[in-house]
């Protein structure tokens, strides 16, 4: 079945996005830099793309930024006057994606903080920031109830909130799970449950990078 979902994908595409030199360069560099290839797929990253600009994003927050792929999908979906502030523990991957986004001519829309996404995000919330209008959370998974609550604090009414990797291949259906990233995410999944004033839901996706999900909240 990963065969199919993988030819699928290269299907979508190939009929469905243009070539883009902009995102091979990325990639090329991120395996270069041997970073792991654990970035969002093509389609994925045209997918947050698309909900950037159908929500008329304005302020993205990121958290997890590894080589900048999903950032770039994102940064791009900004108006000129457009800011993304995304959010690196590893100081290799932090470099490697400014490079990467400098090469893309976003780096001047990109606020780009390297340390523990839990520390960043309190010092956001110290500065004051205006709520960002929609945030992607895709870094260290048994932090995911964390960084959820965190990113509710930078939100507003109408802001969105996506959360990748919340099936992980099913293993999240493991309720005896010892995996940290298992155990995190189902502890999402209990805040998603219980917190209230947001509407959420899940979907499940394959494709070129196999079997898992994304969690969609939409502040109310
Ligand atoms: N969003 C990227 C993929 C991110 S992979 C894309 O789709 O292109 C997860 C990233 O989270 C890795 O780069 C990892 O170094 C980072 N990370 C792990 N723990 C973190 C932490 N505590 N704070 C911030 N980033 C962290
Ligand atoms: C892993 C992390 C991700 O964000 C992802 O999309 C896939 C895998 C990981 O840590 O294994
Ligand atoms: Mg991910």
């Amino acid at each position: 079945m990963e065969n199919d979902w993988t030819a699928v994908d290269a299907y979508i595409v190939a009929k469905l996005l243009p070539d883009d030199p902009v995102m091979d360069a990325a990639l090329a560099h991120n395996a270069a830099a041997r970073l792991p290839a654990i970035d969002v797929s093509a389609a994925q990253g045209k997918f947050l793309h698309l909900i950037a600009r159908m929500t008329q994003a304005k302020r993205i927050l990121e958290v997890g930024t590894l080589g900048g792929y999903s950032t770039i999908w994102l940064a791009r979906a900004l108006p000129p006057d457009g800011h993304l502030v995304t959010l690196e523990l590893e100081p290799h991957h932090a470099a490697t994606a400014t490079e990467n986004l400098r090469a893309a001519g976003l780096w001047h829309l990109v606020d780009l903080r390297v340390g523990a996404a839990g520390d960043s995000l309190a010092q956001l919330a110290a500065e004051g920031a205006a709520p960002f209008d929609l945030t992607f959370i895709d870094a260290d998974k048994p932090n995911n109830p964390a960084y959820l609550r965190q990113a509710l604090t930078l939100s507003r009414k109408g802001s969105v909130i996506i959360c990748d990797n919340v099936v992980r291949a099913g293993g999240v259906l493991d309720a005896a799970s010892a995996d940290p990233s298992i155990i995190g995410t189902r502890a999402l999944f209990d805040a998603l449950s219980t917190q209230p004033g947001i509407s959420v839901t899940a979907l499940q996706t394959v494709g070129a990078k196999g079997w898992d999900g994304f969690a969609m909240v939409l502040v109310e």
